[in-house]
């Protein structure tokens, strides 16, 4: 299997936009001869600049890198008014709810509600270029005017995932200090309304200084608590602003957005990204990796609190002039055809998702995309997370019907797009590598020195030069900014940027992403620190430690995995299971809920007292243990553990 390769259909790949590797080449040649003409040749021609910029890449102040200086432009204009035009009648929302309604907002629609609530937020809120507005949405099509509208005005969104709990996003909002919270009474799941409102309201309950007001987008119409002089109806309010709000001269390097991370702390990482060089990006791997041509209808089913749906549903799609999806609802939901029957329904072209979400439907009914014609898909997309390649396979023999390529895009939150990814008109495919490197961009498997890990050998996926998208700071805190992702390694000259990610290349250079190398666990592609779980069951009185380590899942790739030791050794342990997984929904969400929970007599420290995670890991596979274990502590731990873990 790992040696097949699927070769571009050659039927499609003649119209495609990079069309064979010769190209690739070439334009990655372009990249290493002259990197910042390479990069200026693309600005001028995808930016509608204000003003010009002076110079391409600032590496003055490395690693706080600086693209396209001095350079004025507006988001908003990019995605929405410079296409008003030619396409002010196209589709630029295809909007379906839960229940099955389906909304059609063009790009002349889109510009209407983008304007009023720009207007809203300057004229009602006082919202100004530079402040933080915190959006707590379900997927609704508001929510993609909240963004547009702050970039509009210059206004900085950070998007808390609305499976956050309330703890989660009240330590986010402190952190951004924000003014305004943009939320909905709630949505529709599972054909069920659920609520949102009433979390910002306890988020909001106690210590929170920063929020002026909340505005309250109406979706479901349910009962809602109501704080009176701070909170505000949307609907009732948005008609009566004006169509027309000016767009702010952004400076190619004011801050677009926050979107929180974990990282290998307990605290998350406000990842912060740029205006000019994020929007150039995005757009440029939509026209690249989905071969985005006129007439297209993109689907990308991730969630907009996450940065696939930053860069995939809302900002790449809409700077690129295409339609995008967005949906409300869950792709199993009311059954496994449910994503089938959207994409023949809405003559979908491109259909992007996360390994989880495949093997699920290829779990629930193998044969169910047959019964739908599926026949306009060119692209198939996944992200997040390895594809194992029984996955790869279903989703390209039944999905894509042997014709579609299928992309498997490696990149991070950190990233803001695409980094390595195979590009579906040119690159010949191996399932479970995400193949090679974006024109443009300079990843590279190295080793702590910089040299070059030999080939068939784990190494540290890093990215040894700078890129126009990436994340500027941790907002701040620039020193963590620093220690996270820059080593010391001098070899390049200037700060090299570590994903955090191990990767192995192959002979013919291929890149395999093998997984984190930091204490992130990624469930169902959505990542997790064990510092974040073990600080939530720290809350938990009777419990004197707690390690957290991923375990492999057959759906979600990865499980969590808690080892407790009892302060008690005979406490109730089902009373203390379940006080575990209630704190955790409490602390965090429903999605760093325990897989697995096991009580230890001790867990393997080193004799500094550092947990062994990686030892963890291994018994929690079952595997055997190959670690020297004779530095610990107390070695013999580890056969009891093993014991414990095999008994269940
Ligand atoms: C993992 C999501 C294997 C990786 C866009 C990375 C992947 C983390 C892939 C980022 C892939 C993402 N193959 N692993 N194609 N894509 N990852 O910030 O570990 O939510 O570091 O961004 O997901 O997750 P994030």
């Amino acid at each position: 299997m790992q040696k097949e390769i699927y070769y571009p259909n050659p039927e499609f790949a003649k119209d495609a936009r990079i069309n064979s590797m010769e190209q690739y080449h070439q334009l990655m040649d372009e990249a290493k001869r002259d990197y910042e003409g390479y990069w200026k040749k693309f600005a001028d021609e995808k930016i509608e600049w204000y003003k010009p910029y002076s110079k391409v890449l600032d590496e003055s102040n490395a690693p706080f890198y600086k693209w396209f200086t001095d350079g004025k432009l507006n988001v908003s204009n990019q995605c929405i008014d410079r296409h008003l035009e030619k396409r002010g009648d196209q589709t630029a929302i295809l909007f379906e709810g839960d229940r099955g309604d389906v909304e059609h907002i063009s790009y002349k629609e889109l510009s209407e509600r983008v304007n009023r609530f720009a207007n809203l937020l300057k004229e009602k809120f006082g919202i100004k270029k530079g402040d933080r507005v915190v959006l707590y949405m379900p997927m609704i099509p508001e929510a993609a005017y909240a963004m547009l509208a702050c970039a509009r005005i210059g206004a900085i969104h950070s998007i808390v995932f609305g499976g956050f709990s309330a703890e989660a996003l009240k330590d986010r909002i402190i952190d951004a200090e924000a003014k305004l919270v943009i939320t909905a009474d709630g949505a529709y799941r599972k054909g069920k309304p659920y609520l949102l409102k009433p979390v910002v309201d306890q988020a909001l309950s106690d210590g929170v200084d920063s929020v002026e007001a909340v505005l309250v987008v109406q979706r479901n119409r349910e009962e809602i608590n109501w704080v009176e002089g701070r909170d505000h109806n949307y609907n009732e309010l948005i008609e009566s602003f004006s169509t027309k709000c000016e767009p702010e001269m952004m400076d190619s390097e004011d801050p677009l957005f926050l979107l929180y991370t974990s990282g290998s702390t307990g605290k998350p990482k406000g990842v912060q990204h740029s205006t000019a060089g994020y929007i150039l990006w995005a757009q440029m791997t939509m026209e690249w990796v989905f071969d985005l041509r006129e007439g297209d209808v993109f689907w990308c089913t991730a969630d907009i609190g996450w940065i696939t749906g930053h860069t995939y549903i809302v900002y790449g799609p809409l700077a690129a002039g295409t339609t995008t999806v967005m949906f409300e609802g869950v792709v199993t939901y009311p059954d496994a055809g449910r994503a089938w029957k959207m994409i023949e329904q809405h003559g979908i072209t491109q259909f992007y998702t996360a390994p989880t979400a495949i093997r699920l439907l290829h779990k629930m009914g193998a044969d169910e995309p047959k019964k739908y014609d599926l026949s306009k898909v060119r692209v198939l997309g996944t992200v997040g997370e390895p594809i194992d390649p029984p996955a790869w396979k279903w989703y390209y023999e039944v999905v894509g019907r042997g014709k579609a390529s299928i992309v498997d895009t490696w990149w991070q939150t950190e990233t803001g797009g695409h980094m390595i990814s195979p590009l579906p008109g040119a690159t010949p495919i191996k399932p479970g590598s995400a193949t090679f490197p974006l024109p443009g961009i300079m990843a590279e498997v190295i080793e702590c020195d910089g040299s070059p890990t030999p080939v068939g050998e784990k190494g540290f996926l890093c990215i040894t030069k700078p890129w126009p998208s990436m994340i500027r700071t941790i907002w701040g805190d620039p020193e963590r900014f620093k220690k996270s992702y820059f080593g010391d390694c001098k070899k390049y000259g200037k700060p090299v940027y570590f994903s955090g990610d191990g990767a192995m290349v192959d002979e013919e250079g291929y890149i395999t992403i093998t997984g984190r190398t930091d204490d992130v666990i990624n469930v169902s592609g959505h990542r997790i620190g064990t510092a974040e779980i073990e600080s939530a069951i720290k809350k938990i009185d009777r419990v004197a430690v707690s390690a957290v380590v991923g375990k492999p899942h057959n759906i979600k790739g990865e499980g969590i995995f808690a080892y407790i030791v009892l302060k008690d050794a005979n406490d109730d342990k089902e009373a203390i299971k379940e006080e575990i997984n209630a704190v955790l929904k409490q602390e965090i969400g429903a999605i760093a809920l325990c897989d697995e929970i096991v009580f230890v007599p001790d867990v393997p420290k080193t004799r500094s007292g550092k947990i062994m995670r990686r030892l963890l890991r291994s018994i929690a596979k079952g595997e055997p243990i190959t670690q020297d274990t004779s530095t610990l502590e107390d070695p013999t731990v580890v056969d009891e553990i093993q014991k414990i873990v095999k008994e269940g």
